[in-house]
Order: structure tokens, then sequence, then C-alpha cells
């Protein structure tokens, strides 16, 4: 017989022990670029402290979050010079900066000094949570409140400084009439429901935040802990539009500086992710951009300018990306939805007949059969991107401020009438609509008054009545039979069955955080984008339950979110309206390309985060 080679048991125990050897090194050998503990002065450790460190020549922050012990470690950092801090709510940013070099684990330890007065890290749903509820009337006066003043920023904003009667009445008077902003186009403009209150929230606001108010005794939220802090977030800087080699100096990086004034860029209010990765943003009201594209591998920001009738960009807010990688958007200017071509960088318009409604801003959804979808002021309508030709669908029930849409599993359309606590829904086989009605909210205390204003005044986007509901942005299923709404005044989730119309109604973990959109994962998981809070939410529908993650930068006003499903698990990505960032969200597993590091972060975390 002859002998065989490749069955030979000596053969295998070499192989054996080749592998046994060969494998713990190329693991164990890797160490974490970057690695230390975060104590508080008195030597305490500290769970969920945000870490960051950034290259000094770079434009994006790479962010991790201590666990139970303190302990953080970093993923793969290129090598170079970088700014490291760690900061949490109640201790002063810590700073330091260290080297990072090939093959070598830099560490460093961070002790935190208690800040005395931290008002001004204390997020949106925080202070919201921290006003009083004492009396009926204060909480009719809380909900009427954040209903007219969080639709164009969060509270920590609005109440980061004090004002007086004289001087709360000349900031709603500013705020009746301006856009989202800060553009005055009537100055006779009146937001209704504003106006409807202004009396009382002057009187409120004084009281609870004058210069004689009481402090707040803040209600905070826990930091993060368990699969929220393990997370790896990267928040890529976005320069304005018109000064591409600029970026904006107060951007919410140290959250001990506030919540910044969107005032200098407003850049990215939607954005989507393309077949190769490629990020791409809709910029509303920059002069020169129209859409901007970002490279996350080297954090590079490209605009592109459609220009309109004056030479100015057209503004955008809506974005998506079709199967062949073209990027579609919703034109504001010409209330129409246009192309962007990556390929040849040309853009194409496709204009709207006269008789149709125009597209308003809001989103673009791509079906299944290439179709795209946009909102129009009185419905919706479908665009065949090969004819041109435009398919409209109106609401039953005009009016109520169409805003969200999304395409279910059988390709049908879904928008939201947000003033009006409805849904339009269009068939696309019987070309009909149809609609959804919410049902008020039974938890808040109304009065006759506000019964009376809510039957002639119509609520907006930004303002609405304190029973409401205010479906702002839907996200579907597309592997399942439902979707998901953002009950944005309500601070819930809601799911509802596309085939029979169930609707279920999940409490979002904290109150007052603002859900502004929902969207889905291809692992069924919903994604939902807070508002009034730094942080992005994740419910299981399976075990039902949330996980909050925690976003490192005061003011990011997420409006919008993505999600890249060709990773897995699934990658998020989300853009800070006010704070001209992007992010992405990695979470464990994180795929090999990012978080091969082995040593302690592997240790800690169990071959289940690797792919
Ligand atoms: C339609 C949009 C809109 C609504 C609704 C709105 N605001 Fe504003 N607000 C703005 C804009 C725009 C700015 C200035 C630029 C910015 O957002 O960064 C601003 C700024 C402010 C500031 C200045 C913050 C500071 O200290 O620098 C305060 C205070 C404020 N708003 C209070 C309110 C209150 C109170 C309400 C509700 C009665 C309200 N806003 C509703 C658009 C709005």
């Amino acid at each position: 017989m002859l002998f065989n080679f490749w069955k030979s048991p000596a053969l295998h125990l070499a192989i054996f022990v080749l592998i046994a050897w060969a494998i713990p090194k190329a693991i164990f050998s890797s160490v974490p670029a970057l690695s230390g503990t975060v104590k508080a002065a008195e030597g305490r450790p500290l769970e969920g402290v945000a870490v960051s460190a950034r290259a000094t020549d770079k434009t994006y922050t790479t962010t991790v979050f201590t666990d139970q012990l303190g302990e953080y470690s970093f993923p793969p950092l290129a090598e170079g010079p970088y700014a490291v801090w760690a900061q949490a709510v109640g201790f002063e940013v810590a700073r330091a900066a260290q080297s990072v070099s090939a093959g070598k684990s830099a560490v460093h330890d961070f002790t935190l000094p208690v800040l005395r007065d931290f008002s001004k890290q204390v997020n949106g749903d925080e202070i919201a949570a921290s006003l009083p509820e004492d009396t009926p009337a204060n909480r009719r006066m809380k909900e009427v409140f954040l209903n007219t003043c969080t639709g164009c920023h969060p509270v920590n904003f609005a109440l980061q400084n004090k004002f007086d009667p004289r001087g709360w009445r000349a900031i709603i008077n500013f705020m009746l009439k301006t856009d989202m902003f800060g553009v005055v186009a009537d100055p006779n403009r009146a937001a209704p429901v504003m106006k409807h209150y202004e009396d009382e929230l002057v009187e409120y606001l004084s009281e609870v935040s004058g210069p004689l108010s009481p402090p707040l005794n803040y209600k905070l939220v826990p930091r993060p802990t368990g699969e929220a802090a393990q997370a790896v977030v990267t928040e890529f800087d976005l320069p304005p539009g018109n000064r591409p080699d600029e970026l904006v100096a107060h951007n919410g990086t140290i959250w001990s500086e506030g919540t910044p004034s969107a005032h200098e860029s407003h850049a990215a209010h939607d954005l989507t992710v393309d077949q190769r990765g490629i990020i791409w943003f809709a910029d509303q009201i920059n002069p020169e951009r129209t859409i901007g594209r970002l490279d996350p591998v080297t954090g590079r920001v490209t605009g592109y300018k459609l220009a309109g009738k004056d030479g100015v960009s057209v503004g955008t807010h809506g974005i998506s990306v079709d199967a062949n990688g073209n990027v579609w958007f919703t034109n504001t200017e010409e209330g129409s939805l246009s192309e962007f071509d990556p390929k040849t960088e040309h853009f194409k318009r496709f204009p709207r007949p006269e008789l149709m409604s125009p597209v308003s801003r809001t989103i673009v959804e791509v079906d299944s059969k290439g179709g795209i979808w946009a909102v129009t002021y009185d419905g919706t309508v479908r665009l065949d991107p090969r004819t041109g030709k435009y398919t409209e669908y109106k609401s039953p029930t005009p009016g109520g401020n169409t805003y969200g849409i999304a395409v279910d599993a059988k390709d049908n359309a879904w928008w939201a009438q947000m003033g009006s606590d409805r849904l339009g829904i269009a068939d696309l086989e019987s070309g009909k609509a149809s609609e959804f009605l919410f049902q008020s909210r039974d938890d808040v205390e109304i009065t006759e008054q506000d019964r009376e204003a809510k039957k002639s005044l119509i609520a907006t986007a930004t303002s609405g009545f304190p029973d409401q509901k205010g479906p702002r942005r839907l996200g579907a299923d597309k592997n399942g039979d439902t979707i998901w709404v953002a009950e944005f005044y309500a601070d819930r989730l809601a799911r509802i069955n596309i085939n029979t119309k169930q609707i279920k109604e999940y409490t979002l973990p904290h109150p007052y955080t603002r859900p502004y959109t929902a969207a889905v994962d291809k692992n069924h998981m919903v994604w939902v984008a807070l508002m009034n809070t730094d942080r992005l939410a994740k419910f299981d529908p399976f075990t039902e339950k949330f996980t909050e993650y925690l976003l490192p930068t005061r003011g990011t006003e997420i409006r919008h979110l993505v999600i890249d499903n060709s990773t897995t698990p699934p990658t998020i990505w989300v853009s800070y309206f006010r704070t001209n960032k992007i992010a992405r969200i990695q979470l464990p597993p994180i795929s090999k390309a990012v978080a091969l590091t082995g040593g302690k972060w592997f240790e800690k975390t169990g071959l289940s985060r690797f792919q």
C-alpha cells in the first residue's frame, strides 16, 4: 500500500500545530491602537464615557465608550498624531495628545474632574423632562411649549439663555415669522398655532426660564451601558457648500460649549448610501451646493451644484439612490424630481406637468420597479424615469401638511399628513388613494379652549396642538408586512400592518425625544432618529424593546437616517442637521476591515464581534 501523505497523522498533527500557533498569533498579536481607563477624580471607574480620537490632519473623529470597568479601546487607527478627549455629563472634558504608530498599543488613562455647572451639556429631552409637571396647567403648557418650539431646534438650544417677559415676547415674535433657516419671507406671517398660544408661552417661559427662575433639577438619562456602549461612532465633518475649505468651528464637539446655532451652514438634511458605500446628502439652502458626496474612506466631501433661475443652486431636502447608483432628489425650486449621474457628474431635470401639484421638499423613495416617489403639497407622485411621466395621487382629505413617505413591500406608497394626524395610501395597481387616521392622544390634559382652537387652526410640521401625534416620517419593512411611523409630538413609534391596517403604538424609552423618522433594516430592526436629543433608538420588533445609542455631539438634531444593509450587522448613517456632520454607527460584531484589532478589544468582546 502506498503511503498516503495527505492522510498521514503526522501531517495532520503538523497542520494542527501550525494552525493552533498561527491563529492566536494572527488574532492576539495585533493590539488595540489606543486604549485606557476613565475614572472620576476619586478613583471610581466610569462606564459609558465617550472617548473620541481625531487625527490632527483628518476631518473625522472616532468615538468609543467605556465599559463597566471604565475601559475603552479603539479599533485600528491610521498612524500619526491624534487629539484624544473623554466626556460625560457632569464632568469637565479631559484632553490629551497621543501618537499612534503601527504595531504599538498606545495607552492613555483619563481622570475627569467634576463640572459644577453642567447645564450646557444637558440634552433637549432631559431639559424637557425637568420642566415642572406638578399641576395640570404646567403639564399642559409643557406640551404646548414642546409642540410649538421643537420643530426647528431642540429644547437645549431654545432654553440655553434666560429672558424676561419682554425678551421672550421679542423672541417669539421672530419665531412666528421665520422659517427653519432664519429667513423671514413674509413679515406678516404668523404661525397660527404658535400665535394662538403666544401670550401663554411668554408667561410660561418667563417663569421656567427667566432670570429669576429657580435652577432646574435635571432628570438625566443614564450613560450608555451594555450593547449601547459597544457602538463605534465615526463623525465626518462637512464644510459649508460655498466654503469647501473651511469647517464650522462651533460644532457641538465639546459638550460644555453648549448647542450651536445652525445659522452657519445647515449642511445635510437627508442622506443616502450608494452601492459602493459612498454617502450622498441633500443640501437644502447653500447657494453653491445642491447635493454633496462624502467618501467615508478619506472623509473627502465634494459638492455639486444644479443652478436655478437666479444662478443660485436649487434647494433640496430628500435624497435617494436607485438600483443603478443614480442619485434622485427633490428639486424644491421647480417642484419636481431631479437626478444626478455619478459617472458623468451630470444633472437631469424631470419637469412636472403644469397641472401637477408641486413636489414638496420631503423624501424620495425608489420602488422595486424603479419608480421614484415623492410627496407633493396635495399627496404624492410616482415618476417613471424611463418615460419622464409622473402619476399623481391626491390625499383623500386635503391639507394637513404632507411630509414623510415610505414605499411598502407591495410597492404601495404611504405619506404623512402630519398636521392632521393622518396618512395617505397610494395603491399602485388600482391607481387609487385611501387614508389612515390616527386617534388623538388621550394621555395629555387639554382644555375646552384647546379643543375649540383645533377646529379652526391648522397645525404644521413645526407647531401642533398638545394632543396631536404628528406622524412625521415613516419607514417600510421591505421584507415584511409593516410600516413604522415616527409620531413626533407623541414620542411614540407606531407599527401598522399594511394588509389589515391594524396599528400598535410603542412609547419611546424617554419622553420628549421627538422621533422624526423610522427606517427598517434587513433584520427587521427599526431605527428611529430622535430630533430633541443626541441619541438614536433601535426597536427590536421580536422582543419589543428599545436600545438607545448616544451620539457624541451636542446639537445633532437628526432628521434622517439611512441603513447600509451590505454589512453584517447593518451600518447606520445619520446626518446632523445643526452641527454639519455625518455619522456612521457601527455595532458589534463589527466587520474585520474596521475592528480586527485583537488584543484587549478582542478578549473583552469575544469572537462573536468579528465577521
Ligand atoms: C419655524 C422654525 C422655528 C420655530 C417653530 C421656532 N424657532 Fe426658535 N429659532 C429658529 C431659528 C431659525 C433660530 C436661529 C438659528 C438657529 O436655529 O440656529 C432660532 C433661535 C431661537 C433662539 C435663540 C437661542 C440662543 O440662545 O441662541 C431661541 C431662544 C428660540 N429660537 C426660541 C424659540 C421658541 C420659544 C419657540 C416656540 C415658541 C421657537 N423658538 C420656535 C426657528 C424656529
